[in-house]
């Protein structure tokens, strides 16, 4: 059973992950807008994964007799100066999210909460990987520059993502 603290907080998660997959799903339709299919394509299977993680979270609500309650998202922003613009702005959404996670960690260990400590450890490893994979990302648009041949080069290689 969970307490009404962590059974508030991790609904309150529940929707920052559907905020997230939101945020992602406006960044893919951006890079449709501007012919950049790679790119899209990473930013549709990042909105897919952000509704696994709220769907995870979900599972772990349900099998502890939790109550999920919906909470209203916000509408995203739409349009992005750039390719690095928008992946600066990947980074900083993930670096938010690692932050929350934390938080919520730091609450279960307040609450004696075991179960929920587990279950966030696979959401303290995800925040590497997602840190990880947008530094990446904007690391080589640094590098290589964002027009002509080189994002080409590099929307292509996005656009290989398989998981
Ligand atoms: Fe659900 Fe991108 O972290």
């Amino acid at each position: 059973m969970l307490s009404k603290t962590i059974q508030d907080a991790l609904n309150e998660q529940i929707k920052n992950e559907i905020q997230s997959a939101y945020l992602y799903l406006a960044m893919a339709q951006h890079c449709e807008s501007k012919n950049l299919p790679g790119s899209a394509k990473w930013l549709t299977m990042q909105w897919q994964e952000e509704l696994e993680h709220s769907q995870k979270l979900i599972g772990h609500m349900n099998d502890r007799e939790g109550r999920v309650v919906l909470g209203a998202i916000d509408k995203p922003q739409t349009e992005w100066a750039s390719p690095l613009a928008l992946f600066k702005d990947v980074l900083a959404h993930e670096q938010k999210v690692t932050a929350l996670i934390n938080s919520l960690y730091a609450l279960a260990i307040k609450e004696n909460d075991y179960a929920t400590q587990i279950e966030l450890q696979w959401f303290i490893k995800e925040q590497i990987e997602e840190e990880k994979n947008a530094t990446m990302v904007i690391d080589q648009l640094t590098m290589l520059g964002e027009t002509g041949t080189p994002l080409f080069m590099l929307d292509r290689q996005l656009g290989m993502r398989a998981k």
